[in-house]
C-alpha cells in the first residue's frame, strides 16, 4: 500500500465524532489552485449579505458555485439555481474543488461524493456564525465537507438538539472538516474570528462547504 502525503508528512486525521473526520491541512497543497478558481467565480457572483427570514442582515458575505446556491431572503432558505442579484445561473463548480471534496469525503469514509452546490462564506475579524443546522439539502445522507482558508476559526460543534453542549473544534488555513451519517444534523457554528492578518488570504476568512443540495 502507498502511503498518502498526509501520513508521511502530516497531522493525522481526526475522528470528531462517529461520523465527523478533521483533516488537518488536507487542502494545504492545493491553496493556490483553489484560489485561482475561486477568482472568477467571485467576479461573477459577487460577495453579498443576505437576510435572514426575520430580516436580519447576515454577518457572513457569501457567495455560491455549483449547479445551486443556498439563499436565504424574506421567503426563508432555500437553493436556488439563479443567483438573485444577476438573475444568472451560479458560476460552475471548478473541477479542482470537486475533486477535492471527494477525495476529503473518501477519506472520512464517504465514498462517491459528488457535491451540487458550494457555498463561499467571508468572514471579517469579529465575524460569527450562530448555531445553525444544514437541513435545506435534500439528502441527509449525504456528507458536508468544509474547507476552511484564511484566518483560523473556533468551530462549535454542538449536537442534535440546539441546546447540546457543543465541542470547540480549531479551523486552521487549509484544514478540511467532513461530517455526515448520524452527525450530518448537528448544530454548528463559528465563534467571532479573532483579529488576524493571515500571510496569504489577509485579514478574512474564507469558509467553502460542499453539499450535495438537489
Ligand atoms: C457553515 O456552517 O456554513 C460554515 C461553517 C464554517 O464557516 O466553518
Ligand atoms: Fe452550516
Amino acid at each position: 500500500m502507498i502511503q498518502s502525503d498526509l501520513d508521511l508528512f502530516g497531522p493525522q486525521p481526526q475522528r470528531l465524532a462517529s461520523h465527523t473526520v478533521l483533516l488537518p491541512g488536507f487542502a494545504l497543497g492545493e491553496v493556490e489552485a483553489l484560489l485561482d478558481a475561486l477568482r472568477p467565480v467571485l467576479r461573477a457572483a459577487p460577495w453579498r449579505h443576505m437576510h435572514t427570514p426575520g430580516g436580519q442582515r447576515m454577518a457572513v458575505a457569501l457567495s455560491n458555485c455549483g449547479a445551486l446556491g443556498w439563499v436565504s431572503d424574506e421567503r426563508g432558505y432555500r437553493y436556488s439555481p439563479l443567483d438573485p442579484l444577476s438573475g444568472q445561473p451560479w458560476p460552475a463548480l471548478p473541477a479542482v474543488l470537486l475533486a477535492l471534496a471527494g477525495r476529503a469525503a473518501a477519506q472520512a469514509g464517504f465514498e462517491g461524493f459528488v457535491p451540487d452546490a458550494c457555498l463561499i462564506n467571508h468572514y471579517l475579524p469579529g465575524t460569527r456564525l450562530s448555531l445553525h443546522q444544514d437541513r435545506d439539502e435534500r439528502d441527509f445522507g449525504q456528507p458536508i465537507v468544509s474547507i476552511s482558508l484564511g484566518l483560523p476559526a473556533v468551530f462549535l460543534f454542538g449536537g442534535l438538539q440546539r441546546a447540546d453542549r457543543a465541542q470547540r473544534i480549531a479551523l486552521n488555513h487549509g484544514d478540511v472538516l467532513v461530517w455526515g451519517g448520524e452527525d450530518r444534523l448537528r448544530f454548528h457554528g463559528v465563534l467571532p474570528v479573532k483579529p488576524g492578518v493571515h500571510p496569504r488570504l489577509g485579514e478574512r476568512r474564507i469558509n467553502l462547504t460542499l453539499r450535495k443540495a438537489g
